[in-house]
């Protein structure tokens, strides 16, 4: 860590020390939602509801200075290798870059290729819509998405929050290897008129190709040429070619597309076929617009930045553990999951960009589920519990569903009075008045204690006209942006993931122990739990 780097940590842990007790409440003065929110004409990131203030502001801009966010911005928009453990470029924003100027790698521009990839994924997209392609049986009626990982959470969170545009063939998604998730969704297939997709830039993953053999045997049993009925999004044309699937029906990306930022090219394909080309450009444009936006916003203006730089408040600084996501539209409900792997993935690392060990905590536990829901389950906690977990929550101005906007309408008081509530809480006095027409006396001190809510917990609100393909681009970039930037700070290389690797290795080597080799050279544990389930029929 440089001086500079070290000094801007220092002053704002001195900051926290001196603020931290006060209540975010007590900050509202002038304009304070003005002062505290970043917003374009179509976005509004609101963070009043936390504990910063003016000089907290600034010395997390400094922090993002020192840490020098713009070289490293810069770096990563110019095609340099900046993923340096793997020595690849970062450029998911190239395959947005479509109405843009050249992105060069080793002095080569790529935008050539992605617009041909991306025309041809269109024309087959098209010609699965209108039914020119078709299966043995006839038109497609129903696509399955096989992947895992990036290879599926981007289409499948995708396909979900565009589900009001959808009007291609039915989609469904195939990840886990558990034979129950495949086997739900060909029961539900007609393998004549179904189109497989296997989606995995390696083609080595063992879930995906596990379940594509699988479905390749479905198809078998009643088409004569199940490979015609399938294609591949993958970076490994020999291993696609392989499989037998035809390279006309083969959608290639470069190593420089991480998996998990990968929806914008051919693994969104299932998503441009269920809600067409025309939509699938607009969620590119709206992707774009945030990359310039990023690029080009200053300071307090910049959204990506604002949001990380809030979110290391809460981490590094704070020591605030997690952070719940909570999309007020429902049409979000796989976002969490989506974020879990776009950030626990990308910044879930100990060790800094030059391999010494982070001194500081890496990034925050991902967790969530849509409002109103998690209202009524954990949210309990999130109010009274011992540990203060910031919550991000996503609104629209309207739904898609005219008819019901007061339902609408409902939703977003419930997003607003979450925020409130955790910012307020009710004090003692408060609650004693609720319950003192009922108790009296030491009753009515127990009563009211427990209906005292601490408040002084933060959150910030992201809030948008309307979910459509363009919005969700742009919600989508906007995360991707604000993960690079809290990796910048924290030095680490947001775009690895070796942390995955040992499970992997360690699943192979124990695939012949559970189907039946000797478990005795496993730590008593696994072995034991081996003879348990072979007991009960493993
Ligand atoms: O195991 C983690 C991972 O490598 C993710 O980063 C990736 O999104 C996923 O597996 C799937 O990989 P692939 O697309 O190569 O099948």
């Amino acid at each position: 860590m440089t001086p500079e780097l070290q000094k801007a940590w220092d002053a704002l842990r001195a900051h926290h020390k001196d603020v931290a007790d006060r209540r975010i409440e007590t900050l509202f003065e002038g304009d304070r939602a003005a002062a505290f929110s970043a917003q374009t004409e179509e976005l509004k990131l609101d963070y009043a509801k936390t504990n910063l203030d003016a000089e907290g502001v600034q010395l997390l801009l400094d922090l993002a200075r020192a840490a020098d966010l713009e070289g490293r911005r810069a770096a990563m928009f110019s095609g340099a290798p900046i993923n340096e453990t793997e020595g690849r470029a970062v450029l998911h924003t190239a395959l947005r870059n479509i109405d843009g100027g050249p992105v060069t790698v080793d002095g080569q521009d790529v935008m050539g290729e992605v617009r041909d990839t991306l025309a041809r994924m269109e024309a087959f997209a098209n010609s699965v819509r209108d039914g020119s392609f078709t299966g043995q049986g006839g038109r497609i009626t129903d696509v399955i998405n096989i992947g895992i990982g990036g290879s599926d959470l981007g289409p499948a969170m995708g396909t979900l929050a565009l589900a009001p545009y959808h009007d291609g063939p039915r989609c469904h998604f195939v990840s886990n290897v558990d034979p129950a998730d495949i086997a739900q969704v060909l029961e539900v297939c007609d393998p004549e008129t179904t189109l497989v997709i296997v989606a995995s830039k390696t083609f080595t993953t063992i879930e995906t190709m596990t379940n594509a053999r699988t479905a390749k045997a479905w198809m078998s049993e009643r088409v004569s040429d199940p490979a015609a009925q399938f294609a591949a999004l993958s970076t490994a044309e020999d291993k696609t070619a392989a499989f037998g699937i035809d390279p006309a029906r083969v959608f290639g990306f470069a190593d420089w597309v991480g998996g998990r930022y990968s929806m914008w090219g051919p693994i969104g394909l299932s998503l441009m076929i269920a809600v067409g080309p025309r939509a699938f450009r607009a969620f590119l444009d709206g992707g774009a617009q945030m990359d310039r936006h990023f690029q080009a916003a200053e300071g307090t203006d910049n959204l990506p930045l604002m949001l990380a730089l809030v979110g290391i408040w809460h981490n590094q600084i704070c020591g605030y553990a997690t952070r719940a996501v909570l999309p007020y539209d429902n049409n979000l409900s796989r976002l969490p999951a989506y974020l879990q792997q776009l950030e626990m993935e990308s910044n879930g690392k100990g060790v800094s960009m030059d391999g010494a060990d982070l001194t500081l905590h890496s990034g925050p536990v991902v967790w969530g589920e849509p409002g109103t829901n998690g209202q009524h389950a954990f949210y309990q906690l999130i109010h009274q519990g011992t540990r203060v977990i910031p919550c991000e929550f996503l609104v629209a101005a309207r739904g898609h569903r005219d008819e019901l906007h007061h339902q609408h309408q409902l939703l977003v008081a419930n997003c607003l009075a979450q925020s409130e509530a955790l910012m307020t809480g009710r004090d003692l006095d408060a609650a004693r008045a609720k319950v003192a027409d009922r108790f009296e006396g030491d009753e009515l001190e127990r009563q009211a204690k427990h209906r005292v809510f601490p408040g002084n917990r933060p959150s910030v609100t992201l809030a948008y006209p309307q979910l459509t393909p363009f919005r969700l681009g742009q919600i989508i970039a906007l995360y991707e942006h604000r993960v690079f930037v809290e990796g910048v700070i924290l030095g680490i290389n947001s775009f690895d993931q070796w942390g995955v690797e040992l499970g992997k290795e360690l699943a192979t080597a124990l695939q012949p122990i559970v189907e039946g080799a000797d478990a005795s050279g496993k730590d008593g544990s696994t072995a034991g739990l081996v003879g348990f389930l072979r007991d009960r029929g493993l």
